[in-house]
């Protein structure tokens, strides 16, 4: 009647359209590796301890391995009906190996493996936005380094206030992402523990080694009140919150490039890589990725406030509302990636206009 894996005390099947509503498997398949990962290291633990069979845990691992492969050729075929991504890749797994892939679902519950996922997942991204942000910092650190003995205008109030070197302004940028480069590493510190093991909300009576599935997944130790574990969302608040402050130095960079890149300033022209012109006006040249930029500050505000309105008021432990924390999440993933990207090549590539800065900075006085 059903082909999910909760159905035993369900007479009826789940109405279709309640079925999509519910349904996070167009956006959590993104999470399919870290969901892997998680239970291939979980089956060799319940082989360790003697809870499943070696070769129990082996056939699962193989299984495991041959629906990566499918996944990664695109030839898995993700289902609506089995929910989420935790359900499709167990369904397929029985589907696959039989019914000793039931096995690997001992001592866990999707309510600790999707912290698990999630943290797995936020781990990677972080790594590669740590990238990112050092490659900025060498982009703005070079265009000091080129320019000097450039001088320009210093503002207050957007009045010609003294003289100052672009190298200098460049700098204020260096130490803005520095900071914003320390806060996401300081989410990775609480981020990194282990919530496996937690189960639905109070452990499990299985003799599982929780040490030993962290060290295996290179987590820095286990998270410890199960209550917590299931229901903590605080690392994607965190990274949600840094990544805001980050947008908003990428914002403010990006309206002086805005100005800059004007006519009436002229002080830098960006490369045509990163502009756009005009059918109706040919003498223009917009500045559109750092409009962009600016632009998407406001979403990755707005994912910060969706998440921090989802987790007000949950009661402990687990609630189904938390499904929403993935999008926001992602979201934000991809914006902060991207501009980060974009904004290291941009800033490297970036033509000073000399003369004119130190015109503007003599005028007036
Ligand atoms: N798809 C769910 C989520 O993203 C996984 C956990 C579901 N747990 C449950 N008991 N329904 O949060």
């Amino acid at each position: 009647m059903s082909d999910k894996p909760w159905a035993g005390r369900f007479t009826q099947p789940t109405d279709k359209f309640v079925e999509e509503f519910t349904a996070s498997i167009d956006f959590d398949q993104r999470m399919y590796r870290y969901d892997i990962q998680g239970s291939i290291a979980h089956a060799r633990m319940l082989a360790r301890q003697g809870i499943i069979e070696t070769a129990e845990a082996d056939t699962i691992v193989e299984g495991l391995g041959a629906i990566l492969a499918e996944i990664e050729a695109g030839s898995f075929e993700f289902s609506v009906s089995l929910e989420d991504i935790h359900m499709n890749i167990e369904a397929r797994l029985i589907e696959r190996i039989g019914t000793v892939g039931g096995k690997l679902h001992t001592a866990r519950s999707r309510n600790d493996q999707v912290a698990l996922d999630v943290r797995l997942y936020l781990r990677d991204e972080l790594a590669e936005i740590l990238e990112y942000l050092d490659k900025l910092q060498g982009s703005l650190l070079a265009q000091a380094e080129g320019n000097l003995a450039v001088i320009m205008p210093g503002y207050t109030h957007l009045q010609t206030a003294q003289p100052i070197l672009f190298a200098h302004h460049m700098l204020a940028y260096y130490e803005m992402v520095k900071r914003d480069a320390g806060r996401m590493a300081d989410v990775l510190k609480r981020l990194n523990v282990l919530p496996l093991g937690a189960g639905a909300l109070a452990g499990t009576t299985f003799p599982i080694d929780r040490e030993w599935v962290a060290a295996e997944l290179g987590f820095d130790g286990v998270t410890r009140n199960s209550l917590d574990s299931v229901s903590d969302r605080d690392f994607a608040l965190e990274f949600c919150a840094a990544s805001s402050i980050l947008m908003m130095h990428l914002s403010r960079l990006s309206e002086e490039l805005i100005l800059w890149s004007s006519a009436d300033f002229a002080f830098v022209e960006l490369t045509d890589a990163f502009c756009t012109g005009s059918s109706i006006m040919p003498q223009k040249k917009n500045p559109d990725v750092p409009e962009l930029v600016r632009g998407k500050t406001g979403r990755v505000y707005g994912n910060l406030i969706s998440l921090l309105t989802l987790m007000k008021a949950l009661p402990l432990a687990y609630n189904k509302d938390m499904q929403e924390d993935k999008e926001p999440l992602f979201d934000t993933v991809d914006t902060v990636k991207g501009s980060l990207k974009i904004f290291a090549d941009m800033i490297a590539e970036m033509k000073v206009q000399a003369e004119n800065m130190r015109v503007a900075a003599a005028r007036g006085f």
